[in-house]
């Protein structure tokens, strides 16, 4: 979502004359797209904001841009610590960023350059905004309930991605699957995305499992152009803890959920997180054995953060020692999955959508190299004839 955002506040500047650059010392304008998930995320950024106060002072005309779901979460307090920062945006304005950059004086409105049209991913934001209310969260409070584009809005912005020669196209949104528009699913959607002329590979995240429907199922069995990834956070392994987050699911209704969708061809990663205050050695145990079962491809593992005005920050905290001990361990579980489920590989066909001659992804997400060269965007059928852990080798 963050790099949606990012590329859609580049292309607006793009057309007010500027261009992108990686280096520092190049560049006119800072813009620092937060998060505010975890404490860490937040800190990080207000770091890198207190770090950018000597840039701009080496140089007259430069500015800063402070924006998404940090900046929405502090505000305009931010300018008592940071007076030198020129524009606060928070996640709920991104869809106003063009009026706020012009109402902020700062940037001549000149029409002009080009959306920058790297890569194979086109980015596509469907909805916005969650309706959930898991009680460690902090992003119903920062980004708002449920809006859903429409479906009209969605295809010509994906038709439009697809023309500027992106074959891949990833439908974004905070709990994407909920998606939905009068009697059309998140299903139809799909369908309706992936049967658009050049577009070869539809992806989506980040989806709740609550979503994961047998007409979702249904719709994946009979098309091939859905990719066989899915982000799915769990959180957790213990049913007890699962519902004191309040995330609408148990242990085994999720693993219900993992095997229909192994069925139909899915790598799964997801997230998990250690320490929530209740969380007993018991109910860390079933994360663990949680791992196991899932055969999940990844794991992306985080240390509880409590975050301010979220129902679960009123809770005492477990200890730091005993939480840095269960994500050590729990670190260690998830290490070897990646190497592991590239291996499951070996002997089988993959579909790989090239992102460069020799380079491509395989439909459920896997790095391939390629024997011969291909033309970018094109898709290849071959067998994985080997793996090193980080990539698959075909014999084509
Ligand atoms: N503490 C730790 N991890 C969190 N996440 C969300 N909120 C918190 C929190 N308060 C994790 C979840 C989510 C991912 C984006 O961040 O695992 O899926
Ligand atoms: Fe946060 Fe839960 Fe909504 Fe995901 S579903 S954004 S974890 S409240």
């Amino acid at each position: 979502m963050n790099l949606a955002d990012s590329e859609e506040m580049a292309a607006h500047l793009l057309m007010r004359g500027y261009a992108l650059t990686d280096q520092l010392d190049q560049a006119d304008l800072v813009i620092i797209n937060t998060c505010t998930v975890r404490d860490h995320a937040e800190h990080r950024a207000l770091s890198l904001l207190g770090r950018l106060r000597k840039w701009k002072r080496e140089k007259d005309g430069r500015h800063i841009i402070f924006a998404g779901c940090a900046a929405q979460r502090l505000g305009e307090k931010l300018k008592k610590t940071f007076p030198y920062l020129d524009l606060i945006s928070g996640a709920r304005e991104i869809d106003h960023f063009a009026d706020l950059c012009d109402r902020s004086g700062l940037f001549a409105p000149a029409p002009g350059g080009e959306a920058d049209k790297r890569g194979v991913t086109g980015y596509v934001t469907i909805m916005r905004g969650c309706d959930f209310a898991c009680s460690y969260c902090i992003v119903p409070a920062v980004r708002g309930p449920v809006h859903c584009l429409s479906s009209k809005e969605i295809l010509t912005n994906a038709a439009r991605k697809a023309q500027e020669g992106h074959p891949e196209i990833m439908l974004l949104g905070q709990t994407v699957n909920a998606w939905k528009e009068e009697r059309k699913t998140f299903a139809d959607l799909l369908n309706e995305v992936s049967a658009l002329p050049g577009v070869e590979r539809v992806r989506f995240v980040s989806p709740h499992p609550a979503f994961i429907t047998p007409q979702f199922l249904e719709a994946v069995k009979n098309n091939p152009k859905i990719a066989r990834h899915i982000h799915l956070p769990a959180q957790s392994g213990s049913t007890k803890v699962l519902q004191e987050m309040k995330r609408g699911y148990t242990r085994e209704t999720l693993l219900q959920k993992i095997h229909a969708l192994k069925e139909c061809g899915f790598a799964i990663s997801t997230d998990l997180i250690v320490g929530f205050p209740t969380e007993t050695e018991e109910d860390f145990l079933q994360t663990l054995t949680l791992v196991e079962q899932a055969g999940f491809s990844a794991a992306y593992c985080f240390k509880y953060s409590p975050r301010q005005g979220t129902p679960a920050a009123q809770l005492p905290l477990l200890d730091e020692k005993t939480l840095e001990q269960r994500l050590d361990i729990l670190l260690n579980k998830v290490r070897g999955l990646a190497e592991h489920a590239y291996s499951r590989h070996i002997g089988q066909q993959a579909t790989v959508l090239m992102e460069s001659p020799h380079k491509g992804r395989t439909s459920d997400n896997f790095w391939a190299q390629t024997k011969k060269s291909y033309k970018i965007g094109s898709v290849v059928q071959s067998e994985v004839s080997a793996s090193d852990g980080t990539l698959l080798f075909t014999r084509d």
